[in-house]
């Protein structure tokens, strides 16, 4: 079975943790957007993981890693990524497997990804990981990908031409020095010889895998609304963060994909900038941050907190296709006396049962809520469905009417084990 799995807020909604519980059952586990603005965090034990490039489910001994062509990679964080595990004594030489059409990060997207944000009015609030700016080149089609990294030849010549256009930008619009040509040419081609071994034709192989029908893990990473069309644009990631972008990113063709899961907080969070029409005031906000450690995986960002938004997650369930939904960090709510959930908008006497494109309305629509009563602080984490409190249990019952999907998975905890399987 082909799985893709999503995050259906603005990303951390707790996919890290999902993919490593999913990824035993699997054969393959590959990344097909976006880059290492991610953070997906696994614990295990009492050792915690966060991976930014690397599928989460390199964990499990065994299983086929792939980085699909719709990722960018930067090379630096890669290395780092994969010397760190081989420090702890996981091996991944035979089980990484890198496309060669995948857009590589350059030192110069770095820069430009912070310099563009200074000069912004309006800012996104970008990780400034060269993210946007990487993927801008690839649209414009003067992109270096991993595969010209081992020709000498191609990556002189597409990095001269970089290089002539960027370094003019830098200097006349940014008032930056620019970047030096021999630096990063011999530098990046030293990357082409230590990646070498990694690439390979990975839509052939997870197309190959699929025919000989073995199960496949396509993992998400942002979420459906810093997807670069259906998101809060501008405020989004440059990537196609839906269950679409699985394909485009991997080659694999929309009728192999079997199942397509949800990943949402049993709140909501972002980071960055952008409309957020449930957030909590302040000290509220505070409070759940500090309970829920609402802290950017990547970046160190504190997280913006809210309510539960229905009228997302709607439509996250319609543009990805999801039929199962995992629910995170549902303990976070514990103690709470009224818990809020959004199933409609008002903005200027209009109610809005439907999310809304318009950047005016997503920024000033007052939230419809429906309040529920709350639940209180477990002592002993429940491990079933039935031993959760029946305030718990209806608040779950009212999400998942909601949004007409099934709900197969709960979180109530960081670790594995605390999490409560419902198929
Ligand atoms: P960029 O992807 O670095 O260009 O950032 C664009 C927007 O997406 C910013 O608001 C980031 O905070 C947000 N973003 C990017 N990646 C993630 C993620 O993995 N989790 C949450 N927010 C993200």
């Amino acid at each position: 079975m082909n799985i893709v799995l999503v995050g259906t807020q603005w990303g951390d909604e707790g996919k890290g943790k999902v993919i490593d519980i999913l990824s035993q059952n699997v054969d393959y586990i590959v990344r097909y957007q976006g880059g290492n603005n991610a953070g997906h965090t696994v614990v295990t034990g009492n050792k915690e993981y966060i991976f930014h490039l690397l599928p989460s489910g390199i964990l499990h001994k065994g299983k086929i890693c792939c980085i699909g062509n719709g990722v960018v990679i930067d090379p630096v964080v890669l290395l780092k990524e994969i010397n760190d595990l081989a420090k702890s004594g996981i091996a991944i030489d035979s089980r990484l497997k890198i496309s060669p059409l995948a857009h590589v990060i350059m030192p110069y997207h770095k820069n430009l990804d912070l310099l563009r944000e200074s000069k912004r009015a309006n800012k996104i609030g970008t990780t400034g990981r060269g993210i946007g700016p990487c993927y801008s080149d690839k649209i414009n089609r003067c992109g270096i990908r991993m595969l010209d990294l081992l020709n000498a030849a191609v990556l002189r010549d597409k990095l001269k031409d970089n290089l002539n256009e960027k370094n003019e930008i830098f200097r006349k619009v940014y008032d930056h020095p620019g970047f030096n040509f021999n630096a990063i040419y011999k530098e990046y081609l030293g990357y082409g010889r230590r990646f070498r071994k990694y690439l390979a034709n990975t839509t052939l192989i997870l197309n190959e895998a699929t025919r000989k029908g073995k199960d496949v893990l396509f993992e998400g990473a942002q979420g459906t609304f810093l997807d670069i069309d259906f998101g809060t644009y501008p405020f989004v990631t440059s990537s196609s963060a839906t269950s679409g972008g699985a394909c485009i990113g991997t080659g694999v063709a929309p009728v192999s994909i079997d199942k397509v899961i949800g990943v949402a907080k049993a709140y909501t969070t972002r980071v960055g900038e952008g409309p957020f029409p449930t957030e909590f005031v302040s000290d509220f906000a505070e409070f759940i941050r500090q309970k829920g450690k609402e802290f950017g995986a990547t970046t160190g960002r504190p997280r913006r907190c809210g309510w539960f938004d229905g009228v997302m997650s709607k439509q996250a369930v319609l543009i990805n296709g999801i039929t199962e939904l995992a629910i995170m960090k549902m303990d976070v709510l514990d103690g709470l006396k009224v818990i809020k959930l959004c199933n409609a908008y008002k903005y200027k006497g209009k109610i809005f049962k439907e999310f809304p494109y318009d950047l005016q309305v997503q920024k000033n629509a007052v939230p419809v809520y429906k309040e529920v009563p709350g639940w209180p602080e477990t002592r002993v984490k429940p491990r079933t469905f039935k031993q959760l409190h029946p305030n718990a249990k209806d608040y779950l019952k009212l999400l998942s009417d909601m949004l007409g999907t099934k709900i197969s998975m709960i979180s109530v905890g960081s670790a594995r084990e605390d999490t409560i399987s419902m198929v």
